[in-house]
């Protein structure tokens, strides 16, 4: 089987590693095609070495731009490569505009089509991910969730169960097959903090970094936490501008974004994470540290149901007080089913042993 595999952003790099691992390891050919939404090297580079990902196949180059400037720059230049390479499937991983725009070239191309991490629902459709991932489910083949609680979000939007694997998180088998190397790391020594005696903080979402206001607001809330214990922030390229703008209050350090390794370092080592990122909710809970996240809602619920993770929302009063009572009453380390590092295996047996039986009906299916 010829397969393309897609990735473009940073969480898109521990999402594929395993999978193409996988699908090789299994006898599978595979086209590593990156979209260059990301394109710092701390935002990619620095992946490609600490996964030992082999460069791409085929780069496209797209950049950063509005949503349907990416979106559509990235379907533009997949759609010739779809033709090219001929795969017999495509796989997408996650949420971001890459995500999508090579969902919907895939679907009317006709390789079959995969999802890795469907089903998982926000149920804000304020979010561009939401858009991202409702749509790209819609024209999949392949449903491969991380856990049921996904699933069942399929089923409840009227998804078969023959399109819909439980397959496990993939996310969590990258972060067990590089944790011994992430503690090796010297990043606590390079920025001078010691085990348990810091928090790391991280920030990108649209609505909390775009509007300077709600920014403000959640610095307000950190700089009280951090009173109580000093935060680091490696800071995401689309917060830079207006953090160093607001300025930060005392005991908040800012530091460029970080590497794999050393970002699980940093995690592993923190006393409470604060977040606004999907794939740091899922890591904190594999490794048992206590995660506040900084949204209303999550699409992964299962990090609060059965991890580490407890919503606090944007309201600063409300982020100091869940940030105070998890410092002095740390949730207990606890694992969700199937987040066990062989979910790319599981994948790749999908994919391998499905052939078209999984084939979603297509418009021209019914001519
Ligand atoms: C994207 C994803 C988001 C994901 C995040 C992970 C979408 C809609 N959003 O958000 O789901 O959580 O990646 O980090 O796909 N920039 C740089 N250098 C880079 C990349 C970006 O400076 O290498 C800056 C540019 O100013 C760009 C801005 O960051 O305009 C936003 O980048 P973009 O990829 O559009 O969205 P993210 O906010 O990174
Ligand atoms: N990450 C990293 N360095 C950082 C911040 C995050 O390596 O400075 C990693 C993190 O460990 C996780 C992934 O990036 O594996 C999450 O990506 P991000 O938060 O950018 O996106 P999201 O998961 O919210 O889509």
């Amino acid at each position: 089987m010829r397969i393309i595999c897609v990735a473009g952003a940073r969480p898109n790099y521990m999402k594929i590693k395993p999978v193409m691992d996988a699908l090789e390891n299994q006898g599978a050919e595979v086209f590593l095609v990156h979209t260059g939404q990301h394109y710092d090297p701390a935002m990619n580079d620095v992946f490609f070495q600490d996964l030992g990902l082999r460069p791409p196949d085929r780069f496209l180059g797209v950049g950063s731009g509005s949503h349907a400037t990416q979106t559509g720059r990235v379907m533009t230049a997949f759609e010739p490569l779809v033709d090219e390479l001929a795969p017999d499937a495509v796989v997408v991983v996650g949420d971001v505009n890459s995500t999508l725009a090579c969902a919907l070239v895939t679907a009317k191309a006709g390789p079959l089509l995969a999802h890795v991490e469907a089903g998982l629902r926000s149920r804000d459709w304020s979010m561009p991910e939401e858009v991202n991932r409702v749509a790209t489910d819609r024209v999949s083949d392949y449903l491969l969730a991380p856990s049921h609680d996904a699933a069942d979000n399929l089923r409840a939007e009227g998804y078969h169960d023959d399109q819909i694997h439980v397959v496990g998180n993939v996310m969590i088998d990258t972060l067990f097959a590089n944790l011994e190397r992430a503690e090796r790391s010297d990043v606590l020594g390079r920025l001078g903090y010691e085990t348990g005696a810091y928090g790391l903080v991280t920030l990108h979402r649209p609505a909390n970094v775009d509007d300077p206001e709600v920014l403000a607001g959640l610095l307000k809330g950190l700089g009280e936490v951090a009173a109580h214990c000093p935060l680091v922030l490696p800071v995401h390229p689309r917060a830079a501008e207006k953090l160093n703008a607001l300025g930060v209050p005392d005991g908040i350090r800012l530091v460029p974004p970080a590497g794999y390794l050393d970002f699980i370092a940093l995690q592993a080592g923190a006393r409470i994470v604060l977040t606004d990122s999907g794939g740091v909710q899922e890591e904190t809970t594999a490794l048992g540290v206590p995660c506040v996240t900084l949204r209303d809602n999550t699409e992964r619920p299962i990090t609060v149901d059965q991890g580490t993770n407890v919503l606090a929302g944007r309201d600063p009063a409300r982020i100091v007080a869940t940030a105070l009572r998890i410092l002095a009453d740390p949730p207990p380390p606890r694992r969700p089913e199937l987040w066990d590092g062989r979910a790319g295996e599981r994948i790749a047996r999908v994919l391998l042993d499905g052939g078209t039986a999984a084939k979603r009906p297509r418009p021209t299916d019914h001519r």
